[in-house]
């Protein structure tokens, strides 16, 4: 039976540092009100006339190419996980390949947020099974540090969110033991407008004018009491779906890998489960929220350190706009 398995991780994140500090001479906040409520002490922001979503997308392909040392000319597809693609059309997925030299090969966009990462990898994962293809490249990249406002009115979100980029090389394989075993997707629109960015869009039913700009209309907009409720309910339960799905249970766990939405999150995941410390790894500390990122970017840097090696069953876990959830569990 065809399955796929991960060969590769790789990431990027723009040299740019923004700590506490420098968002408290933006803004009334504080390194200590940050700290307390995400966990969150630096994060990064692109390098104006450097970094793109599909430049930066590019960088963390090479590196999980490199490492899983596959030749780029042996990509097949490209699935790209973004909300902030540089253009309103095309998709970023196009650039990537533009940019890795990949003429002829299918490249497709997926916006689901804090999901997308999992999602694509679900995507990427039923292609390689169907044995339409066998080597797939999924990315997760994001620059939202240029649609959020670094004032009081942008606060609640731009304390959060962040730039990078995090991408996975599948190949396909027979062997079970070192395969994606499954991912699990859901979604509930009646949420939709609790995380979302209204513009450039057509349910407001009329143009777009100078004054909703003004207005602050185009910024995104976070509910984030109840989306911090609804994440930690959805957390549980789509983690808990994937444990059943493969007959596993929290202890047989290596390595929970949560997207990064805030440390509080994480922290309420992780005592639940009743799990140790080092079984849950995070990195918002240092990167923020990188959305779409986030979730590649932690498994290219665990896989770095060592925390993820051949034979560790891993599960990837997340939450966002949408809503959307979704987990993944790997036999790595
Ligand atoms: O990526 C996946 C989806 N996103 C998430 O999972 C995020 C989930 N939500 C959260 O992480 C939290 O809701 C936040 C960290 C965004 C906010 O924390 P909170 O404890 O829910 O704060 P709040 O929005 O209820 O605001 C509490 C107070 C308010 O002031 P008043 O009305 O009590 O006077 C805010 O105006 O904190 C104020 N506030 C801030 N103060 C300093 C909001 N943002 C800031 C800030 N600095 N950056």
């Amino acid at each position: 039976m065809n399955l796929s398995r991960i060969a590769g991780v790789g990431h990027y994140v723009p040299e740019n540092i923004v700590t506490n500090d420098d968002l408290s001479k933006l803004m009334p906040t504080s390194d200590e009100w940050i700290t307390e409520r995400t966990g969150i002490k630096e994060r990064r922001y692109f390098t104006e006339g450097k970094d793109t979503v599909a430049s930066m997308g590019a960088n963390a392909s090479r590196m999980a190419l490199q490492r899983a040392g596959i030749d780029v000319s042996e990509v097949e597809l490209i699935v790209f996980a973004t909300t902030t693609s540089e253009y309103y059309f095309p998709g970023s997925g196009v650039l990537l390949q533009r940019e890795l030299g990949l003429p002829g090969i299918p490249a497709m966009d997926i916006k689901m947020q804090c999901s997308g990462f999992i999602y694509a990898l679900s995507v990427a994962d039923q292609f390689i099974k169907s044995g339409m293809y066998k080597t797939a490249l999924v990315v997760g990249s994001e620059i939202q540090s240029n649609a959020i406002e670094l004032s009081e009115r942008g606060r609640n979100m731009a304390v959060i969110f962040a730039d990078g980029a995090g991408a996975a090389v599948l190949q396909q394989t027979q062997n079970k033991e070192h395969s994606i075993l499954s991912t699990h997707l859901h979604s509930d629109g009646t949420f939709a407008e609790e995380l979302y960015m209204r513009h450039p869009g057509s349910l407001l039913k009329k143009r777009l004018t100078a004054e909703m700009i003004t207005n602050g209309e185009v910024l995104p907009h976070m509910n984030g009491q109840l989306v911090f409720k609804n994440a930690i309910v959805r957390f549980m339960e789509v983690i808990s779906e994937a444990l059943e799905a493969n007959n596993y249970s929290k202890e047989d766990i290596d390595l929970l890998i949560p997207h990064q939405a805030n440390l509080r999150i994480s922290e309420y995941i992780r005592a639940k489960l009743e799990m140790h410390e080092d079984k849950v790894f995070n990195n918002i500390m240092r990167f923020g929220n990188t959305t779409t990122a986030s979730i590649p970017i932690a498994m290219s840097e665990a896989w770095a350190e060592g925390k993820i090696k051949p034979g560790d069953l891993v599960c990837l876990a997340a939450f966002g706009s949408g809503f959307t959830w979704a987990s993944a569990l790997i036999k790595w």
